[in-house]
């Protein structure tokens, strides 16, 4: 077989993530820190698949080109492909075509997390050289996602996307394995009912055309990133494996406990860190508690606050809460403060599409 490329999908539009996604592809929200998208760039390489194209969108292509350039710090070599418009998976396979060529390749949906990697299943795909595998897994919530209906010999006998009636409660996870075979299946496609090429319906054509598509449950944790709380379980799953490493000032009168890493430039005065959490690059942190499961970006500030279980993007300002903020998602350059004096009033200048709980 020839050797696999790989198919990254970062388009797409993230509205289930506005307003981050308003100015910021949802690929490159970070988990512990790291945008999502270069935990798929880095599980691609590790398979040893170093060969990847990106599907980007025309609005927010640019800023993934500029933060995964040309590939080289992952020891990858990266092509970037637009795609006009959102038009489905199987829209995005075609868009690709010229970049795959003749090749085998996997195709990861950039929003997705796997903490297993891809290497067992590249290699199970090498060995059989099925015409698809695709990877399940069980959930409690199968209409959000494509849903496998299976034989009682577990063999797939169709894929559907989002159903009313899910046939099983097995979701397909955003990595799948295709010979080239899925062009043809692709190009036969109409758009759905919600106006996409649908990856689900071209991979039932392989299997009503009797080819072999293989499944594999996933054995590790999986996580779509796609909304507000998968974006923080997936940042309590990696933090959980969070090895400390202390390069910041820590002093005298400042606490940090469980696993922790605390970035070059930061400091702490007068802090409380209780781990798994994870501080950036240049952040200070004074008179504040940063709780358990929360990733403090580069260069924020946090005075006076306690943090918990969330996510603070770079260059925010986090002082004088008074209440404990808790599974909550910052944006970059937020500035959330309280005045000091009577009366008590809210005094907001918020973007559009942001969310606001008072509690
Ligand atoms: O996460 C697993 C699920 O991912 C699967 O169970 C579904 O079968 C599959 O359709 C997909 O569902 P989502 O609703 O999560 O797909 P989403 O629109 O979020 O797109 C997934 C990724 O692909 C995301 O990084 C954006 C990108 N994308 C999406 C579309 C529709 C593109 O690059 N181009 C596109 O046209």
């Amino acid at each position: 077989m020839e050797p696999l490329k790989g198919l990254i999908l970062s388009g797409g539009a993230g509205t289930r993530l506005r307003p981050i996604t308003h100015t910021s592809a949802k690929q490159l929200v970070p988990v512990a820190n790291k945008p999502v998208l270069f935990y798929g760039i880095e599980a691609l390489v590790e398979a040893g698949v170093k060969e990847i194209g990106i599907i980007i969108a025309p609005e927010t292509g640019d800023e993934i080109r500029a933060a995964a350039g040309d590939g080289s710090q992952f020891g990858a070599e990266i092509t970037y492909i637009v795609q006009d418009s959102p038009a489905g998976l199987a829209h995005a396979v075609l868009t690709a075509e010229d970049f795959i060529g003749s090749s085998p390749f996997v195709m990861y949906l950039g929003d997705n997390l796997l903490r297993d990697g891809l290497r067992g299943l590249v290699s199970t795909f090498t060995e059989h050289e099925p015409d698809a595998l695709i990877l399940l897994t069980p959930v409690d919530d199968p209409e959000s996602y494509g849903v496998a209906e299976l034989d009682g010999e577990d063999n797939i006998v169709r894929l559907i996307e989002k159903p009313k009636d899910p046939p099983s409660n097995l979701a397909l996870v955003g990595v799948y394995l295709f010979q080239n075979l899925i062009f043809d299946a692709a190009r036969s496609l109409e758009p759905s009912w919600r106006g996409e090429l649908e990856i689900t319906e071209a991979i039932d054509k392989l299997i009503d055309d009797g080819r072999t598509v293989r499944s594999e449950v996933v054995r590790g944790w999986w996580k779509d990133t796609g909304q507000l709380a998968d974006m923080l379980e997936a940042n309590r799953l990696v933090l959980e494996e969070l090895v400390t490493e202390i390069e910041g000032d820590v002093d005298e009168d400042s606490k940090v406990e469980g696993r922790v890493v605390i970035g070059p430039g930061a400091k702490l005065e007068r802090a409380v860190v209780r781990g798994p959490a994870v501080i950036g690059a240049g952040a200070h942190i004074e008179d504040a508690f940063i709780g358990p499961y929360t990733s403090i970006g580069d260069d924020v500030h946090v005075r006076r606050s306690e943090v918990e279980n969330s996510i603070v993007l770079s260059g925010s300002v986090v002082e004088d809460l008074g209440t404990r903020m808790e599974a909550s998602l910052l944006g970059k350059e937020v500035k959330l403060t309280r005045s000091q004096g009577m009366p008590q009033t809210l005094q907001l200048l918020v973007g559009d599409r942001s969310e606001i709980k008072l509690v």
